[in-house]
């Protein structure tokens, strides 16, 4: 069973819930779409689409058709339901080949699912493949300076880099250029195992297949979410939870 299966139903609702502030809903979805902009007429590809949460939002934008899959097969079920104009959902892996044909797409979006994907460099090279020249790929992942303070309740959290000093000593824990699958602390999500890729891989990966980078973003939580949670809020707006890349296609 894939790893969001178990989970698929807690973060569907979860995002619905207006009594608390959701990372997703408050920071990253909006980002992406801001990031986006105009869709009309447009053919996208959702890679990792969960329930299908930027897929709606982009079909109510106009988006001439959005193809969508997902590893969970629970959540590709909840993005079904929604039965959602000119989307079509299937089950998928970013870490196998993509079955589309060449330059067929105009933008390809993934939103916070790179870090889940061990090929990610085959990703970026048939990201490239089966989009237009000049069209767009634009992701999201978790950003490398969180880690930083990425802690968990009982201390569990492998990708957390910090340095501590006892006495005169320096402790340091975790290391930023070990890329190695590690488990994350995503609070009320779980405890998950993620790829923590580095800035200069995110970067090679793009320049290095074809794309020149277009626009980059320190994402921040839209104000109207301060009312949920003023604690989350400043922190997500004194430290960068999630980074954002344009790519477009040479
Ligand atoms: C944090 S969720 C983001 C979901 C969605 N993009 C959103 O923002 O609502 C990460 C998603 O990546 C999916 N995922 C993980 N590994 C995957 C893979 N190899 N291929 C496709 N999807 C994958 C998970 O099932 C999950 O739905």
């Amino acid at each position: 069973m894939a790893g969001y299966d178990k989970i698929a139903k807690h973060f569907f609702e979860r995002r619905a819930d207006k009594t608390r502030f959701d990372y997703n809903r408050d920071i990253e979805v909006p980002a992406m779409i801001k990031m986006v902009g105009n869709v009309k007429n447009k053919i996208i590809l959702d890679l990792g689409c969960g329930f299908g949460d930027h897929s709606k939002k982009l079909s109510q934008k106009g988006a001439q058709k959005i193809i969508a899959f997902d590893l969970s097969k629970e959540l590709v079920k909840f993005a079904n339901n929604q039965k959602i104009p000119n989307c079509k959902f299937e089950v998928g892996d970013m870490d196998r080949k993509l079955k589309y044909k060449n330059n067929y797409f105009d933008l390809v979006i993934s939103g916070l699912a790179l870090h889940y994907v061990k090929n990610v460099n085959q990703l970026f090279s048939e990201v490239n493949r089966v989009l237009k020249k000049g069209g767009m790929f634009i992701i999201s992942t978790g950003h490398p300076i969180f880690d930083l303070i990425n802690e968990s309740l009982d201390n569990s959290s492998e990708a957390k880099i910090a340095i501590k000093r006892v006495g005169n000593k320096r402790i340091i824990e975790g290391d930023y250029f070990d890329e190695s699958k590690k488990l994350a602390d995503l609070g009320s999500i779980g405890k998950i195992k993620t790829y923590s890729y580095t800035f200069e891989t995110f970067l090679k990966l793009g320049l290095n297949n074809g794309f020149e980078l277009i626009d980059y973003l320190d994402a921040k939580p839209v104000p109207s979410s301060k009312k949920y949670d003023s604690e989350k809020y400043k922190l997500t707006t004194t430290l960068p939870t999630f980074i954002l890349f344009k790519w477009k296609k040479k």
